[in-house]
């Protein structure tokens, strides 16, 4: 494998999460692997837990992470060909790509969507640009459509905590004030579709995800016949994808409560809003395995430049 920008670079789901199972049990035996190796992980938005895992991940393989927050720290970076260069971008990307690729041996690069270009964020301008101006490898940290370092976490957590061979797993949306990604949701649906578990995705009229990533998973508008036997219930939040980027619905009901979860675990990626996503009585109950998912971050990423890294 050379980059990691989509759940589709995984080749056998089930084997990736096997081995980053044996890289929790031992995360610190492939140390030699990338000694000298250099890790840039670039951010054009904020982080807490893919900034902090995949320098961990990037320690545990022996690589050396260097970090930049790119919109404030950096120049202003122009994505656009031919562009005359005479407004607020002071350095194209023909350029910082190819130096930052001087300096690391791995790239990985945060950068959120518009919301309110559909087809910008759909051409994911900033990934592909490094892609293809960078000379090494490449890591999605989140980018306008697709968390796949996220989803490979959600699969591996699955994996771990489920009691029965083909556990029902449903993606609810939540509510939310502000208007939030499709990235998280897209990612988990496509690696839900590669792995052997009943899922569904409920969400009101008005928030279906794209056809494109839904493909023939069902989508149930009524979200209490949803939940119904549920053993894992993955709670998010996303804008409109129809009125694109748009807030359309903020109907409180639609928050997840101990009563609405049953005996289901509660999963969510964070940073999550209490008592707006998802009500403290679960959050702070056994049923959330929330920290356990965190936790797993590092060994999705660790997994991700351990391949790359052999793959050089
Ligand atoms: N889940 C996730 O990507 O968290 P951060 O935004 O804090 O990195």
């Amino acid at each position: 494998m050379k980059h990691y920008t989509s759940i589709h670079d995984i080749d056998d789901i089930n084997s990736w999460i096997e081995e980053a199972k044996a890289l929790k049990l031992t995360p610190l035996k492939h140390l030699e692997l990338g000694r000298n190796k250099t890790l840039g992980l670039l951010f054009f938005n904020s982080s807490l837990r893919t900034r902090l895992s995949t320098q961990k991940a990037a320690l545990n393989l022996g690589m050396n992470p260097i970090v930049m927050n790119v919109s404030g720290d950096a120049w202003g970076i122009e994505f656009g060909d031919g562009t005359v260069m005479n407004g607020n971008t002071a350095e194209h990307i023909k350029e910082a790509a190819a130096v930052v690729s001087q300096y690391c041996d791995i790239i990985a690069v945060r950068a959120f969507p518009t919301l309110t270009d559909k087809v910008k964020d759909e051409s994911e301008e900033v990934l592909n640009a490094f892609k293809k101006y960078a000379s090494v490898p490449l890591v999605n940290m989140e980018s306008a459509t697709g968390h796949p370092l996220q989803a490979l976490t959600d699969a591996i957590t699955i994996s771990e905590h489920k009691k029965k061979d083909k556990p029902k797993v449903v993606l609810s949306w939540a509510p939310h004030v502000k208007a939030l990604p499709h990235a998280v949701a897209n990612s988990f649906t496509q690696a839900m579709q590669k792995m052997d578990v009943d899922f569904v995705i409920t969400n009101p009229e008005g928030y279906d995800l794209s056809p494109d990533i839904v493909g023939d998973t069902p989508i149930i508008h009524n979200q209490e016949e949803a939940l119904k036997d549920a053993d894992f219930v993955y709670v998010k939040n996303w804008s409109s994808y129809e009125d694109y980027g748009k807030v359309v619905n903020t109907e409180p009901s639609w928050m997840i409560t101990k009563e609405k979860l049953g005996d289901a675990k509660f999963m969510h990626c964070l940073p999550v809003r209490r008592n707006v996503i998802v009500e403290d009585a679960v959050l702070d109950s056994d049923s959330s395995i929330v920290i356990q998912q965190a936790n797993n971050r590092t060994y999705a990423a660790q997994l991700v430049l351990k391949k790359i890294l052999e793959n050089a």
